[in-house]
């Protein structure tokens, strides 16, 4: 850890978060470039990654850093979550450090500055790299669904894939979307509007860890239904495991890092058992190191995204993580990441 990332650290999370997003933004020049190497290169759906580890939503909710990011060395950007309107979200305190346990406990409920800014920062970016937009509904919504069909129309133009985010806990009801009738309609409505445009951008579709084997079945026989490009596994935790130590562990919200490792893999897992090869599949839960990128991508992950550890680690995390990720796969024999996807899951 840098003496910055330290220094950070004794900061409040949000004070933290917000003072991480003016110097990544303002201090971009100052920023180290990074690490490249033609065996982390990889094609998915047509677009063109650098590296395979990207930034997890949430991170940069309003498209605001995409350019600084990519230079440190992230492969892509998922930015968001992005909804049609500004939302101030939940009540402050609303992110909580658990240090003991390298995890994070939010209960952020979507802040962010809306469609309009976010677009605006999208078409400024340069984007040198593959971008993505997490979409969901206004919490004051009439109808979540209409939101997320609004807001695809106005984003999908202006990025290279969309997320729809139905994952996250701390939206009240959000999570409901993920039951059969309201899924199949969003699905179906949304992948309707990505048929007809003359641009056709990849969707994925952001599950929570939370649910049964069954359910996961359910949810890939309507991805599958509806063409939907890709998965992305998972979001925050409503669980506490039991080896959770920081007092922290009682407040409400998402839990995010190393504790839902094992969790985000087990649904990684099953999906990749269940699926076909042209459904993508992104990791994302507890990675922090190399070895966590290179599990999920042999459990069948073509992508990996990262957040909770970078808060811990720094952006230096980034390029050590890329450097050892070459180690591995050379030695497993490899000549490209591509070859290691789901090796471990067949
Ligand atoms: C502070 C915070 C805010 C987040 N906000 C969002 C969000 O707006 N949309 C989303 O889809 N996921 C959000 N997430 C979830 C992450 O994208 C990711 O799925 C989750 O944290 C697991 O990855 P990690 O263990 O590497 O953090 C957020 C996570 C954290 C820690």
């Amino acid at each position: 850890m840098s003496l910055l990332t330290g220094m950070l650290q004794l900061l409040p999370p949000e004070t933290a978060h917000n003072v991480t997003i003016k110097l990544t933004k303002y201090g971009s020049p100052l920023l180290s470039k990074g690490f490249q190497d033609q065996s982390l290169h990889t094609n998915v759906k047509g677009l063109s990654f650098s590296n395979p580890l990207g930034i997890a939503a949430g991170f940069d909710k309003n498209a605001e850093l995409i350019d600084p990011l990519l230079k440190i060395g992230f492969g892509f950007v998922e930015c968001g979550t992005v909804t049609p309107k500004p939302q101030y979200g939940n009540a402050k305190p609303r992110i909580f450090r658990l240090k003991k346990d390298n995890a994070i406990i939010n209960k952020l409920g979507f802040n962010n500055k809306g469609e309009k800014r976010f677009v605006k920062n999208l078409m400024s970016a340069k984007r040198t790299g593959v971008v993505g937009s997490n979409i969901g509904p206004n919490k004051d919504t009439k109808n979540f669904i209409d939101d997320y069909l609004k807001i695809y129309k106005k984003i999908s133009v202006s990025c290279d894939y969309v997320t729809i985010n139905v994952s996250s806990p701390n939206t009240e009801t959000l999570r409901e979307l993920q039951k059969k009738e309201y899924l199949e309609v969003l699905l179906r409505d949304i992948s309707q509007i990505r048929n007809e445009a003359t641009n056709r951008k990849p969707i994925m579709l952001k599950i929570d860890p939370d649910n049964t084997n069954d359910h996961y079945s359910m949810i890939l026989n309507l991805v599958n239904k509806y063409n939907i490009d890709g998965i992305i596994a998972t979001n925050t935790s409503l669980s506490r495991p039991e080896i959770l130590r920081d007092f922290n562990k009682k407040r409400d919200g998402g839990l995010s890092g190393t504790p839902i490792k094992d969790l985000s893999d087990k649904v990684l897992k099953f999906l990749y058992q269940e699926t076909n090869q042209e459904l993508i599949l992104i990791g994302v839960g507890g990675v922090g190191c190399a070895s966590d990128v290179y599990n999920k991508i042999k459990l069948g992950a073509s992508l990996v995204q990262m957040y909770t550890s970078l808060t811990y680690g720094g952006p230096q995390l980034i390029n050590k993580i890329l450097i050892d990720l070459v180690k591995l796969i050379k030695d497993d024999g490899f000549a490209n990441i591509s070859e290691a996807v789901g090796v471990n899951n067949k």
